[in-house]
Formats: C-alpha cells, structure tokens, sequence
C-alpha cells in the first residue's frame, strides 16, 4: 500500500496521470492536490472520482501553511509535482503569478517532503515534471539533451528553470531523492482551449479565425498526452534518483504545417469542402520572445527505461480531433466557464 501526492492532477497532463495510475495500481491510495484555477477542472475526472482509491484535495502550493497541513493528513510515500501556471501567453502578461506558483509552490512542496520525512528518505521519491522550454531555443539543427545548458526565454520557462534548479539543490543540500523530467509539447483529450490544438480545434468547428502568430515557421515537437502519462509511470517507478530524463515524441512539426494538417482532418470530420478550414488562417502579432525551435533527444530514457512513443502524430491527431468534436457538452463547460462550479456541485453540495 503507497500513498502517493499528484499534484495539478485537474490539469491536463496532471488528470491524465491521475487516471493511469488510479486504475493502474488500485493498491496504490492516489491524492489529486490541485488548486482549481481555471485551468483545473475536475470534470477532466469524472470517471475516477468514485473510485475507492482516488482522494481530492484543494490546496494552493503558494499556501505552506495549506502544504504542511496536507503532508500532515497523510502518510506521503512519493509526490508527483505537475501543478504550475503552464501558459506562455498568460507569463507575458502577469509574470508574478507564475513566480508565485511555478517557484514558491514548488519550494513549499520541497520544504514540506524535506520535514515531513525526516531524512528517512528510503524508498520516496519528489518527482517534478517539467518543460523542454528551459533550454531556450534551438536553430534549424540540433536537440536538446539532458547535458544542454538552461537558457530559457520567457517569464513561464524562467520560472519552470527556477524550480528545477531548486529540485536539484534539495537533492544535492539535503540528498532529497527527486527525480526531473522535461517534456515537449503535449497534445489530446482535456486540454484547455488556449493552448494551439484544442484552440484550433474548437475556432474552426466555430467558423472562428485561426490566429497563427507571425509567419507560423516555428517549430515544436508533439507528443500524445497518454504517451506523456506513460514515461511519467516508468520514471516515478524506476527513474535514477537525482537524475533528469528528457521525453519527446520526435516529431517536429513547423506551426503552419500542423495547422494545415488540422485543417484537412477537420474539414474531413465535419464534413467540409477541402480548403474550407484553411481560410479561417489569419495571421496575427508574433508572440514576444517567441522561442523559433524546440527538438528533443529523448534517447536515454528510451535506452534506461526502455519508454518510446507508442502514436504516430497523424494518429494521435484524428484521436485528438474525435474526442474534442465528441465531447461537446466538456468544451462548452470549459469555453463557458460552467465547469467552474463543478467543485462546489460535487463537493460542496447545498
Ligand atoms: P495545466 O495548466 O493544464 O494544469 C495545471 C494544473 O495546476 C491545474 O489543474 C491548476 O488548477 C493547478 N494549479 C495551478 N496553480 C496551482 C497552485 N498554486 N496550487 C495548486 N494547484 C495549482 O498544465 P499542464 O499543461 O497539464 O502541465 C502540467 C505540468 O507539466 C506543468 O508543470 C507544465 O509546466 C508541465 N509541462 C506541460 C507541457 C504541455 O505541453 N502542456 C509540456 C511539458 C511540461
Ligand atoms: O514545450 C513544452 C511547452 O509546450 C509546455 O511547457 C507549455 O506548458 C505548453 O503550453 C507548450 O508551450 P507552447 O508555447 O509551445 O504551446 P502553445 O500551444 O501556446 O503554442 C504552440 C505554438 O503555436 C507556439 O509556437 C505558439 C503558436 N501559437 C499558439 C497559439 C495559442 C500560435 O501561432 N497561435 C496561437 O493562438
């Protein structure tokens, strides 16, 4: 029997990797810490929340007082740490937030796994979940490795760079065991609607523009949030502590080109002229300190722990396309706000 803390696990990968791991290890008691912002929705968990092995817990990490109180509650055996301010966009316009969240939440998580165990650190584990976007940004060769020197670029990454720096030095200072992961762009079921897929998605089932910052020449490398949820299983269970595993989909896709992909499979699916989607492209204000290319090497965690994509992205996109067009009533909730008062229905009822 373990207790394990998922936090963000309202989140998009975060409720993923809720998923996984409370049907696939029922021995396993699974804590979904999560603050509700509006990028959590336990609607994401419906078919969990039942489930004997599923607690939900709202906290804020910023609150240490709300962390400690928590790690007094339960007896942790590991901590997966997936909640973060995750939107590049929203770090332009309010950096204090992601500081707060991102680097202040996360030290409150350490400082509380720090105390709660005591130095008898055999067998826990502190595992952060983090971005590629620390490295900054690549030119037209090249991958990060897990040896590339951090340089990231915006207020987001900046404060993901931060946190990961303070994950290392508790395992150096304090021989906290913890364990680092930095992922490429993720896509797939209940991701709210400002990243670019499900945005996309839903503006040209919409008749809705399609904004394509700049000349959409830059580059990203996608991978299936299943897939994603998966290479968090096999490093939580078997990743070398103090370690960092890079996870990719190797995938790139140049912005434009993706967007014309997913153009073509919508017009396909909603039953469109080809071509019809496409004119709904129209290009905006680029992104300030847009990051050109991201391209992982995600070679050793393949070779350590054997985790490769199990998707082919054209798959994995057809996946994506189905469930946001099948799941209407999800992405009214999320456009309209509605699944905000999802807690208070469920959990707070009159
Ligand atoms: P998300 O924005 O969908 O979810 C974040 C979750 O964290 C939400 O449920 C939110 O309510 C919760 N949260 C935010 N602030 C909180 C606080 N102060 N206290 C408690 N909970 C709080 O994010 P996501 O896309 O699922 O990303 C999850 C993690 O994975 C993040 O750490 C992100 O940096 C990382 N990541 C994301 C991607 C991606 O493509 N989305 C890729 C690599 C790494
Ligand atoms: O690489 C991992 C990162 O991927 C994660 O750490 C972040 O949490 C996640 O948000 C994502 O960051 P990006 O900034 O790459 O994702 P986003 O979906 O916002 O944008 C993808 C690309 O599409 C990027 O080059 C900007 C562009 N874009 C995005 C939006 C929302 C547009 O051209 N138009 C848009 O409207």
């Amino acid at each position: 029997m373990k207790t394990i803390l998922i936090t963000g696990g309202a989140g998009f990968i975060g409720s993923h990797v809720v998923r996984l791991f409370v049907t696939k290890y029922p021995e396993y008691t699974i804590v979904n810490l999560d603050k509700l912002t509006y990028a959590g929705n336990l609607e994401n968990l419906r078919d969990v929340e039942g489930k004997p092995n599923y607690i939900f817990e709202k906290v804020d990490i910023v609150d240490a007082k709300e962390v400690d109180q928590l790690f007094n509650k339960y007896a942790l055996d590991g901590i997966i740490h997936l909640a973060a301010e995750s939107h590049v966009d929203r770090s332009i316009e309010s950096p204090l937030e992601f500081i707060m969240t991102n680097v202040v939440g996360t030290v409150n998580l350490l400082n509380a796994a720090k105390d709660k165990w005591k130095n008898d650190f055999a067998d826990k584990v502190f595992y952060h979940v983090s971005t590629d976007e620390v490295y900054g940004s690549l030119g037209e060769t090249g991958f990060f490795t897990e040896a590339t020197a951090y340089d990231p670029q915006s207020p987001y990454s900046a404060s993901k760079a931060s946190s990961d720096h303070f994950v290392r030095a508790y395992h150096n200072t304090y021989d906290l065991p913890i364990v680092i992961s930095n992922c490429s762009n993720n896509y797939g079921s209940y991701q709210f609607p400002e990243k670019l897929i499900p945005l996309f998605i839903n503006n040209i089932k919409n008749n809705k523009s399609l904004p394509v910052y700049g000349k959409g020449d830059y580059t990203r490398d996608w991978l299936f949030v299943e897939d994603h949820a998966a290479a968090i299983d096999e490093i939580y269970h078997k990743g070398k502590k103090g370690d960092t595993y890079n996870i990719g989909g190797f995938n790139e896709w140049k912005n434009i080109d993706l967007i014309k992909l997913l153009c073509s499979v919508m017009d396909r699916k909603l039953n469109r002229e080809e071509g019809t989607s496409e004119k709904l492209i129209t290009y905006v204000k680029d992104r300030p300190g847009h990051d050109k290319r991201y391209a992982i090497d995600a070679s050793k965690i393949n070779e350590e722990l054997g985790w490769k994509p199990s998707l082919q992205f054209e798959t994995g996109l057809e996946k994506t396309v189905d469930w946001y067009l099948s799941n209407d009533e999800w992405l009214k909730h999320v456009t309209s706000g509605e699944y905000l008062s999802y807690y208070k229905k469920q959990y707070e009822p009159a």
